[in-house]
């Protein structure tokens, strides 16, 4: 089964929209498998974002993850990945539609609640970042046979 890494930034925990996408991804059908609420030290935040070290934006970037705890959490579930993205909506939150997590609760583009892997080889990175195997939980949902056919 297919994973993504999802994080809930600094900004949407002080917000307490932690429960509200939980529940937004539970409803759709995906399987909570592994979970953490942390304040992420630069070297995580570093390889997180290794793409975008050279950016002007990472130093900002970089100061609003670290500002306070971030809820990581890893989604399971078949074409996660896609699925997550399009529960989350667009990256700037002035082009994510209304229904979309960032649609619904965010304005800027530094301030955008949440963040979730890209592909699957995102996803597999960066998990691997922040969780071991053993952190992640294998069980079958009682639910499967009425979400998969
Ligand atoms: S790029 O340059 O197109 O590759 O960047 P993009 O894919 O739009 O964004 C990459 C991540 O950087 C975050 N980002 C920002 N954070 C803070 N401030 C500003 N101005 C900013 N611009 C981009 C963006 O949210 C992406 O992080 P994640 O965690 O994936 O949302």
């Amino acid at each position: 089964m297919e994973r993504s890494f999802v994080m809930v930034k600094p900004d949407g925990v002080q917000r307490g929209l932690i429960g509200e996408i939980i529940s937004r991804f539970e409803k759709k059908g995906l399987k909570l498998v592994a979970a953490r609420f942390e304040s992420l030290p630069d070297g995580r935040v570093q390889e997180q974002y290794r793409e975008h070290l050279e950016k002007p934006f990472f130093p900002g970037l970089k100061s609003y993850i670290t500002s306070g705890p971030v809820f990581l959490m890893v989604w399971e579930g078949k074409n996660v990945v896609p699925i997550v993205r399009l529960l989350v909506g667009a990256t700037n939150p002035a082009e994510a539609l209304p229904g979309t997590i960032r649609g619904d609760f965010a304005i800027d583009i530094g301030r955008n609640v949440i963040h979730a892997s890209d592909s699957n080889e995102s996803a597999a990175r960066e998990i691997a970042i922040h969780f071991k195997n053993d952190d992640l939980v294998g069980y079958s949902a009682i639910a499967e046979p009425m979400i998969y056919e």
